[in-house]
């Protein structure tokens, strides 16, 4: 397995005034090296617990032999969470199954078939009911704290349903939690309705739990072998133990997104795959950098308001939507690309056409050749118009290179965390909304508040 970190379009020799000096790293290279230090006792002690996650395989082994079985008995694995409970499993799904996983036949399909329901818009839950047979479908409820109402509201219509339809022992076969040990409501409906329930570790948070049974268990039941994702994460981990910013690809990403951002005012953070699989990853990168980053405050409770803004792009799809921006629209953003240098079995274009010179070119190439050679020159041309921006290359697309992305992704988080000195394990802003949700859903104790603006402003047609 090997990556590449193209990082020469973010220097200033290359790029210009905007670009990065060596300057601008040596003021951050303490700073980094602190951070690595801190990982590296972490490693030992277990916190960020997230750390020692590469080095359990059980819990891996257990997630397959669980999905060996059920997979004789199910077609369909249906997930129900949200955030970080439903992002990794998706894009595990994206990265490494057929781009049409749920339409190949079973035969072929080499797993289940894997729906996510991570939202409470009615249209998603009665969608994928529509399209299941639920005598061939179990239900992965996923939920660290097990009181999340988006994804309690789903289990509660489910296990109502299943229980009408198949009575308790039907419905015990046809749910899996996947929560805390010990706390929480989900654990409790295993200890008292018997539910097979796998652990997501304590001090393991929603968005950094991809590589517990969060993304492990849906992995085997889509017919993936779920050590792969922690080998390979295992591997990553042991290139971001280098305390040299330079030699470290964790720290060098954190590192140039932070400097970009607070230092060179781009506070917008592009990672544009040039791979469908890859966009997934994208959106599962969006909340991570997003949630562990935007705060209001810093470690000694200054007003910082910290972050970069996460947005994700598909090459070569949003050449067309939104490189027209990267490359004249404000000077605030750093793209980062992601390509996969072989995408395996590859279409030949046919010479056709052949007076015809602008369509003739492209005959005898392959669209791999075509997709490589359009993120080749995005870079080159951002590049041409000062805009910085760096490419990770993966030499194939596999679980190993997967595992090994989640962890890079994570790791850079949490420096670029000690960089803006903020927690990037917390995510206090979301709650004020929970809480008015609370109290407009009538739980006691959660006051109905008013959601009117003091000075109202409406405008409705008809
Ligand atoms: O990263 C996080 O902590 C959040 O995005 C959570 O994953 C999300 O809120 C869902 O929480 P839970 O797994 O407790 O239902």
């Amino acid at each position: 397995m090997s990556w590449t970190f193209e990082l020469g379009y973010a220097m200033e020799e290359n790029i210009g005034p905007g670009g990065l000096a060596e300057a601008d790293i040596a003021q951050v290279e303490e700073a980094v090296a602190k951070s690595l230090k801190n990982l590296e006792t972490g490693r030992e002690s277990g916190e960020p617990f997230f750390l020692k996650l590469p080095y359990d395989r059980e819990p891996a082994e257990r997630c397959a032999s669980w999905a060996a079985t059920a997979r004789e008995r199910f077609d369909n694995f249906v997930l129900l969470g949200i955030g970080g409970s439903a992002l990794g499993p998706r894009a595990i799904m994206d990265a490494l199954r057929h781009p049409f996983h749920n339409l190949v036949d079973n035969a072929q399909r080499g797993g289940m078939r894997l729906f996510v329901c991570d939202n409470v818009d009615p249209t998603q839950l009665s969608g994928i009911l529509d399209v299941v047979d639920l005598e061939r479908t179990v239900f992965n409820v996923v939920s660290k704290s097990g009181g999340t109402a988006e994804t309690a509201a789903p289990f509660m219509i489910i296990h109502k349903m299943l229980e009408e339809r198949f009575g308790p022992d039907g419905l015990k076969e046809r749910i899996v939690l996947t929560t805390d040990p010990e706390k929480g409501e989900l654990r409790r409906a295993s200890q008292q309705e018997g539910f097979k329930a796998f652990d997501i570790p304590p001090l393991v948070g929603g968005r950094y739990s991809v590589l517990t049974p969060v993304g492990l268990l849906p992995a085997a039941a889509l017919g993936l072998n779920p050590v792969e994702l922690l080998e390979g994460a295992a591997w990553a981990d042991e290139k971001f133990r280098t305390e040299d910013v330079r030699d470290n690809p964790a720290a060098l990403l954190a590192t140039i997104s932070y400097i970009f951002h607070v230092r060179k005012n781009r506070n917008i953070l592009v990672m544009m795959p040039y791979h469908n699989g890859l966009l997934t990853l994208a959106e599962w990168f969006q909340q991570l950098w997003a949630e562990s980053l935007g705060k209001q405050y810093d470690l000694d409770g200054g007003e910082i308001f910290a972050g970069s803004t996460p947005v994700r792009a598909l090459g070569a799809t949003d050449q067309h939507s939104q490189l027209q921006l990267y490359m004249e629209g404000p000077p605030d953003k750093l793209v980062v690309f992601l390509r996969v240098d072989d995408p395996g079995p590859d279409v030949t274009i046919p010479d056709a056409y052949s007076d015809r010179e602008v369509l003739s070119y492209l005959g005898g190439h392959t669209l791999g050749e075509l997709i490589r050679a359009e993120q080749e020159a995005s870079a080159a041309a951002l590049a041409k118009a000062g805009r910085p921006n760096i490419t990770i290359s993966l030499d194939k697309l596999d679980a190993r290179a997967l595992g090994a992305m989640f962890f890079l992704f994570e790791i850079a988080t949490v420096i670029a965390g000690d960089l803006y000195r903020v927690n990037p394990f917390d995510q206090p802003g979301v709650e004020m909304g929970k809480r008015l949700t609370y109290g407009m859903m009538g739980w006691k104790g959660f006051e109905r508040q008013s959601t009117v603006p003091k000075k109202p402003w409406r405008l409705r047609q008809e």
